[in-house]
């Protein structure tokens, strides 16, 4: 297939879908042109305690720096995703949920039953001194637990920071402390593909060296396994929900009061806590949940079966298994394990079971599965697929035509959907009726997104087909607020690089009918199969080894997982570097911060590429990870240009 594919809308999308070309273009006028009347009204969509007057009062700029929306309303999202469908949904399954093993029971949940589950553990937390404004740390496998936790902090206006259940003791230990919560809420065990993963042995280990002021854990039964528990500081989930009322009324809550934080990393330091507020953030999971995926009930009131296959540690799972389709009283289906177990049918297996008829997952699962061949593909149904989502990642053109061609049959639109944990949802995204698609592009910008490019260097605004570095003028409702504890550098980190806009990190190109193609980060972060990771993060778990001196990580491609992390270890002097100690640096960072970072190589090198003023010259640094030796550009600014000839020399895949 040509790189310059174009697959036309079909006029049965064009006809019957929620926003058509016309609509598409119209809207997105008036949203750039009037934004406060466009957002009074699709803010309309959520249940506002006090309604709000004010609309938009944002500014990138320094002197007047801020970032509100709707700011004098209020209201309550676990009421807006709850409540207010019970009376003519409750019995409607709110959430499907598929256990790790096939042959284990499986999960419904009304809106009845979750919005009982909600209210017992909301009075669970308010019983155990959880106050509206606290931080509320989650630690949870993909069950349904995890919602009910999630929406039971909305409920009293406490914000939750999940901690995805891969991270390691030490990882969870730091965002505890960052962000001082009393309260943990994890379960015995995680299963995925099979394999048990120890969290609550994960919270104690994290609790021994960190975070001495968690005065309570709460423990979800899931495996039934044998845990140790600290009668005066942890408590079973069923045994604390069972003794509380199921009555809860929802608390009253600002528009920016928050409504979670999540730990996300970046090109620096430690990781940033992203705080999201509640009005706006609502409001752009519900409307780009319902836009992109074309979502809303069948001609006879059914749900559509909606399946968002990130799992809730990050914000795809925050924004599109939780708050954006229970705000749209739809019905989320919740995965457990993976996509290669019991085999590489599983996904596809799901969709029939449950005829799901929206699937949105990253693209380096769809490689993982690509590779094992169609026929576990084809030997599903799959009819009932409506839609394909895309998220993380850039999808690769031959990825995207094997998911549109044998996934889908070519029947699915695919919404490859451009979006970071900073923006709340959606940005940049094709909608099913009304967008050409390019495979690889994330083509238009969604309602309210002025997305520009600027050059790198100069700053400067770039116009028409062209190349540069993906910047958005103004403010939208579902944006980040602040970074927890750390305002100043929250406009240090998005909003100076480029004065007055928001800076995304990514690179990106704009062809001549205007779609965006994202072409990777800029800064020094790289994604691993879709998830972020700072090259300074793990920089900084390696140098905790006593063997190690210092340490230079870089991303390099990888065929499933996208990049790979190539890591230059110097180790101090007299230290033989074995392969042995290679493999114990690859386990050092697994249990410093996560499996998700675990090295793909690791190089051995006397020295570092630097300049004079002692700078580690990256550039070199990621053209040998890459394999791109033929030009490594200007070293002649290196303090000591020998040390390019031994990391040449010395590549371990050369
Ligand atoms: O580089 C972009 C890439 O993922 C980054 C955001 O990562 P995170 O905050 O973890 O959020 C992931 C889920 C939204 C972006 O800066 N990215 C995300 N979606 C796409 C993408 N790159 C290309 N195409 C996408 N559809």
């Amino acid at each position: 297939m040509s790189d310059n594919a174009v697959y036309p809308v079909s006029s049965e999308w064009a006809n019957n879908a929620i926003i058509d070309a016309a609509t598409y273009d119209e809207k997105y006028r008036r949203s750039i042109e009037d934004p406060e009347g466009f957002w009074r009204e699709e803010a309309q969509r959520l249940d506002w305690i006090k309604p709000f007057t004010q609309v938009k009062g944002t500014s990138f700029d320094q002197q007047d720096f801020g970032i509100r929306w709707f700011w004098d309303g209020t209201l309550n999202l676990s009421a807006n995703c709850l409540d207010r469908h019970l009376e003519t949904h409750g019995n409607t399954p709110a959430i499907i949920w598929e256990p790790d093993d096939p042959t284990s029971r499986n999960r419904i949940l009304t809106y009845n039953d979750l919005h009982e589950q909600v209210c017992r553990f909301a009075n669970v937390l308010k019983a155990n001194g959880v106050t509206k404004g606290e931080r509320v740390t989650i630690y949870l496998p993909m069950i349904p637990e995890a919602a009910v936790a999630m929406l039971a902090c909305a409920r009293i206006g406490a914000a939750h920071s999940i901690v995805f259940a891969g991270f390691s003791p030490e990882a969870l230990g730091g965002r505890i402390d960052d962000c001082a919560s009393t309260i943990v809420i994890t379960a015995d065990e995680g299963l995925r593909g099979g394999k048990r993963i120890p969290l609550k042995a994960n919270v104690d280990e994290a609790l021994e060296h960190h975070a001495r002021d968690v005065s309570r854990v709460i423990v979800v039964q899931h495996t039934g396994a044998d845990i140790p528990m600290d009668e005066s500081r942890d408590v079973w989930w069923h045994e604390a929900i069972a003794a509380g009322s199921h009555i809860c009324e929802p608390e009253e809550i600002n528009a920016e009061d928050p409504l979670f934080i999540l730990y996300t990393s970046g090109s620096t330091g430690k990781p940033k806590g992203v705080l999201h507020t509640t009005g706006g953030y609502g409001v752009w999971c519900s409307m780009t949940h319902e836009y992109t995926f074309d979502y809303r009930p069948h001609a006879d009131g059914s749900n559509q079966i909606y399946w968002c296959a990130a799992d809730i540690g990050w914000v795809t799972g925050h924004s599109y298994v939780v708050y954006g389709p229970l705000a749209n009283g739809g019905t989320s289906l919740m995965f457990e394990g993976v996509p290669n177990y019991p085999d590489f049918s599983r996904f596809w297996h799901i969709i029939d079971k449950y005829q799901v008829e929206i699937f949105y997952a990253a693209p380096t699962a769809l490689r993982a599965l690509m590779r094992e061949g169609d026929d576990y593909v084809t030997r599903t149904s799959r009819k009932s697929l409506k839609v394909l989502g895309s998220v993380g990642e850039p999808i690769n053109p031959e990825a995207w035509e094997w998911y549109y061609n044998v996934v889908g049959e070519k029947r699915c639109p695919i919404v490859d959907t451009w979006w970071q944990t900073e923006t709340g949802g959606h940005m940049i995204t094709p909608l099913p009726g009304a967008t050409a698609l390019k495979p690889g592009s994330a083509s238009r910008p969604m309602f309210g997104v002025q997305p520009a490019l600027v050059d790198p260097e100069k700053g400067t605004l770039l116009e028409g087909a062209t190349e540069g570095a993906l910047v958005i003028l103004d403010s939208w409702p579902g944006q980040m607020r602040s970074i927890f504890g750390d305002h100043e550098r929250f406009f240090q980190t998005y909003f100076s690089t480029y004065p007055g806009m928001y800076f995304t990190g990514d690179g990106c190109r704009r062809d001549e009918d205007g779609y965006y193609w994202i072409t990777g980060r800029i800064d020094d972060v790289i994604n691993v199969s879709g998830h972020r990771m700072g090259t300074a993060e793990v920089e900084s778990a390696l140098v905790l080894h006593p063997k190690v001196a210092e340490a230079a990580v870089v991303g390099m491609p990888h065929d499933v997982k996208g990049q790979g992390i190539y890591a230059y270890v110097t180790t101090v002097a007299g230290t033989d570097d074995s392969d042995e100690l290679r493999r114990e640096l690859v386990q050092w960072v697994r249990k410093e911060i996560g499996p998700i970072a675990t090295p793909d190589v690791v190089q051995f090198a006397p020295g570092l590429p630097k300049t004079r003023s002692g700078k580690i010259m990256r550039r070199i640094l990621r053209k040998i990870a890459e394999n791109d030796v033929g030009n490594l550009g200007d070293t002649s600014t290196l303090a000591d240009p020998g040390v390019v000839d031994d990391l040449l020399a010395n590549r371990p895949h050369a």
